[in-house]
């Protein structure tokens, strides 16, 4: 309405000039004939001064009645501040008020956790959980940047589909008019199909495992991004990880130097995050625990503590490669000279966050993948269309699969994924 507006993030462009800014009030403190607002516009935060003697008598009084969260138009003088966290402060000459908010749930005082979860689309104003929701944003325009930029094409996988991908214990079922249908766990198998029809392609989107794991690193719902690459072996395919992981990290430390010091992360450790990464095959894995007190026998797949345990070695995450075939997907390439473990990696984060990646090469046999469909008893006709991949000008090909959310929780340095989604589906949440 011709109000003219400027973020807060942009008034270093207006030292000295009057703007307004339509904001929230975070907080207000008074110390006399002064009051400090704390302002806040989503793009940042600033302080407003009201002088007493040097406002408008109704401006005054109009402050006194400002409560935590009330709407505002603030009109004042940009001033360059050293002392402030922002560098700017605001000296008020108006005040227009939206709304006054009463009882606003959320207190400057320590609330649980649950309270904060049923209150989580309020909650999601405050600094913290702001300053996380922009590390996301620029996350997922970091992952964009680095495949756009090596000639990725981005295509995007149902999700409502007919078939799992990874096993059917955790699939979340639906009816599709008179069929059953299935929401998707993973893009990958169309992401084989558009890999054959353009090269190189990534996805990035929503995945649903109804797992009945209560853990700081399972959502019901969580996004994935999917890359998936003809013509690229099991190697090729961690170093495009490696450098993946490491652009993302740096562009992040770059872009939101600020929202890390909102979570007091510590910037050094990320900054250590360049490629190339260490490997460990899960046989040397194996090795290293039971060396380690760990009770571990070769073939079990690895819980949370060993995860952790394996990580701790490392200031850089490391890829564990070659785990055994009986414990990993069917469309997994059997090593060549060692058909008992696979050309696969997970990679697992530094600090305890666990395992972010999963990818391998994938079966290109057609013989073979008819066997492994039996073996793992999946119905040749639901999967038929994925089968005339390697019917028609079958390629090695390899990819990966990244999950959004643990490596938001490990940039971020958070104990639990629940704060890494604007509104989380744990297991028994579905509210807000
Ligand atoms: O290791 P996963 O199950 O691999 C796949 O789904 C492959 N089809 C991917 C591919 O090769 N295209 O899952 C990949 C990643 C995990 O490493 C983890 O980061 C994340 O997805 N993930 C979860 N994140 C949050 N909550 C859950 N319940 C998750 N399950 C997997
Ligand atoms: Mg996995």
């Amino acid at each position: 309405m011709g109000r003219n507006l400027v973020m807060i993030r942009d008034v270093g462009q207006h030292i000295n000039e009057t703007v307004t800014i339509g904001c929230w009030l975070h907080n207000i403190r008074s110390s006399g004939k002064i009051r400090f607002l704390q302002l806040r516009d989503g793009s940042g935060f600033i302080q407003g001064v009201v002088v007493k003697s040097e406002v408008a008598e109704q401006i005054w009084e109009n402050t006194g009645k400002l409560t935590q969260e009330s709407s505002l138009y603030v009109t004042g003088v940009v001033r360059e501040d050293t002392r402030s966290k922002g560098g700017f402060e605001l000296t008020v000459t108006g005040v227009e008020i939206i709304q006054i908010a009463t009882d606003y749930p959320i207190t400057p005082k320590e609330h649980g956790v649950d309270f904060l979860m049923d209150h989580r689309h309020l909650w999601i104003r405050s600094p913290r959980q702001r300053a996380i929701l922009v590390i996301r944003a620029q996350i997922i325009q970091a992952v964009q940047e680095f495949f756009d930029k090596r000639g990725f094409h981005l295509v995007d996988p149902p999700i409502l589909t007919p078939s799992s991908c990874e096993g059917t214990t955790n699939l979340f079922h639906t009816k599709y008019f008179d069929e059953d249908a299935y929401l998707t766990q993973s893009g990958q198998l169309y992401m084989e199909a558009a890999a054959m029809a353009l090269g190189k392609v990534y996805s990035f989107g929503p995945t649903f495992r109804a797992e009945k794991s209560k853990t700081r690193r399972h959502l019901i719902e969580f996004w994935m991004i999917e890359p998936e690459m003809a013509f690229v072996t099991h190697e090729e395919n961690l170093e495009v990880q490696e450098q993946f992981v490491s652009y993302v990290v740096q562009s992040v430390v770059e872009k939101c130097r600020k929202e890390l010091e909102v979570l007091e992360r510590d910037i050094t450790k990320l900054e250590r995050i360049q490629a190339p990464f260490p490997r460990i095959t899960y046989d040397e894995a194996v090795k290293f625990l039971q060396n380690n007190g760990h009770e571990f026998t070769w073939g079990e797949d690895f819980g949370a503590p060993h995860e952790t345990a394996i990580a701790e070695a490392y200031d850089k995450p490391v890829f564990i490669t070659h785990y055994p075939t009986s414990i990993k997907a069917f469309y997994m390439k059997p090593d060549p000279n060692r058909p008992e473990v696979v050309l696969c990696a997970d990679m697992i984060a530094p600090e305890g966050y666990g395992e972010i990646i999963g990818g391998s090469q994938r079966i290109d046999d057609p013989e073979l993948m008819e066997q492994r469909f039996q073996e793992h008893e999946l119905s040749k006709e639901a999967y038929q269309w994925y089968l005339d991949l390697r019917r028609y000008g079958s390629v090695p090909h390899s990819g990966f699969g990244l999950g959004l959310e643990r490596t938001v929780a490990w940039i971020c340095g958070l104990d639990h994924v629940r704060e890494t989604i604007p509104f989380p589906r744990l297991l028994y949440r579905l509210y807000p």
